[in-house]
């Protein structure tokens, strides 16, 4: 098979790990039962493979209680639940402007139909979260403010321990969701440490499980109403959803095999270390983004170079637009990136690329130097020619 430069990690990861693909296989041709419904070994075999994984996830995030974790088909429904099931009417919700929709439509939604307020704090054209506006609009009923830990669009790295202090400061009611799509496995984060009531992560991301995993952590302390009723396999008998968690959270059948996908994937993210896979990420996005700036009429979003980001990077190209580019690097270069809206009408509003749109190229685990180097030799040669006609 001809080889593909797969640039696409901020919308999923691939390649995943062998002990990844494996881990699935293995659950599928051996034991994947219903996990929790039966007593049989094949059901208790899946059940303790979804325990391990709930107990990896703990320890990556500094979780002291793993069933604080319910798992959860993506990050949007992760988020669907945090926000449908905590915000209440006559509550405010603030939010930042470069918000994924998976957070904003939720929102929207709950202000159209349960008259809760909310606000958009200022975000500068870099992605960087004002936060004396943000402190400015606390309310005596702000219960929630949600942000993301890295933009979608801009890489941008938000300062969640300085958030979560100011949500603190302002009130013991006020919490914080984290929209961790973009830096679960590949920016450490401690829930404990950083103030984070709520976390919402994706499993098929920098976490290097399959697609259709993800999850959501709950403080203890935090009372969210679940978005699904149904079975969980434990107090049958009630009329109402069961309390305990992760039950609470977990009605109708869960995906083993993709939480023992996930499973391995985070096995292999504790091993190497989220901090070394930072480092090495921030080297490779760093080369990246000055080969790209250095291409005349390419404009790089987000933060400048020297400043955090993830492991992405939005740009535009004059003379060319974003779709036709994205297409000439796939059908010229077997170059795979991501180009549009990225689903954040907002964080393009932010950043001023409402009209145009942008080309995203991400890295993850296994993208190399060199292929950076075929990503900008590409770029630098659809540019001369661009350049050249314009
Ligand atoms: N939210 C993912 C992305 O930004 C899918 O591409």
């Amino acid at each position: 098979m001809e080889r593909i430069y797969y640039f696409d990690h901020a919308a999923t990861s691939w390649p995943k790990p062998p002990e990844v693909t494996e881990a699935m296989s293995a659950c599928m041709q051996e034991y994947a039962a219903n996990p929790g419904r039966g007593s049989h070994r094949m059901a208790v075999k899946s059940g303790r493979v979804i325990m391990e994984t709930r107990m990896r996830l703990a320890k990556l995030f500094g979780i002291a209680n793993p069933n604080d974790i319910s798992f959860q088909a993506s990050t949007t429904a992760a988020l669907n639940t945090a926000i449908k099931g905590f915000v209440k009417s006559g509550d405010h919700v603030i939010c930042t402007g470069v918000e994924h929709n998976s957070v904003r439509r939720p929102l929207e939604y709950v202000k159209r139909t349960r008259g809760v307020e909310l606000t958009y704090a200022k975000t500068d054209a870099y992605g960087n979260v004002d936060l004396e506006d943000l402190k400015a609009q606390l309310k005596s009923n702000t219960r929630l403010v949600v942000c993301n830990h890295g933009s979608n669009l801009l890489g941008t790295i938000a300062p969640i321990r300085d958030i979560a202090a100011i949500c603190r400061r302002a009130s013991s009611a006020c919490k914080l969701l984290v929209d961790a799509a973009q830096t679960a496995g590949t920016v450490p984060i401690h829930v404990g440490e950083m103030g984070i009531d709520m976390l919402a992560f994706p499993g098929h991301k920098g976490l290097l499980g399959p697609q259709g995993t993800g999850g959501l952590y709950i403080a203890p302390d935090l009372e969210v109403e679940p978005l699904l009723h149904g079975g969980t396999g434990s107090q049958s008998e009630a009329v109402d959803q069961p309390t305990i968690r992760p039950d609470r959270y977990e009605s109708g059948t869960l995906n083993t095999p993709g939480i023992a996908g996930l499973g391995a994937g985070v096995k292999f993210i504790l091993a190497e270390t989220v901090e070394a896979i930072e480092r090495k990420e921030r080297e490779m996005i760093a080369k990246l983004h000055e080969g790209l700036q250095g291409i005349a009429g390419v404009q790089v979003l987000g933060p400048p170079l020297g400043k955090p980001r993830t492991g992405l990077i939005s740009f535009l190209m004059n003379g060319i637009d974003a779709s036709e580019l994205a297409f000439i690097l796939d059908q010229s270069f077997r170059i795979a990136v991501r180009a549009g809206f990225h689903c954040t009408p907002l964080a393009h509003q932010t950043a001023g690329t409402l009209e145009t749109g942008a080309v995203r190229a991400s890295i993850g685990y296994y993208t190399t130097s060199a292929d950076i180097d075929v990503f900008i030799q590409a770029i630098q040669q659809i540019a001369d020619q661009y350049q050249t006609q314009g």
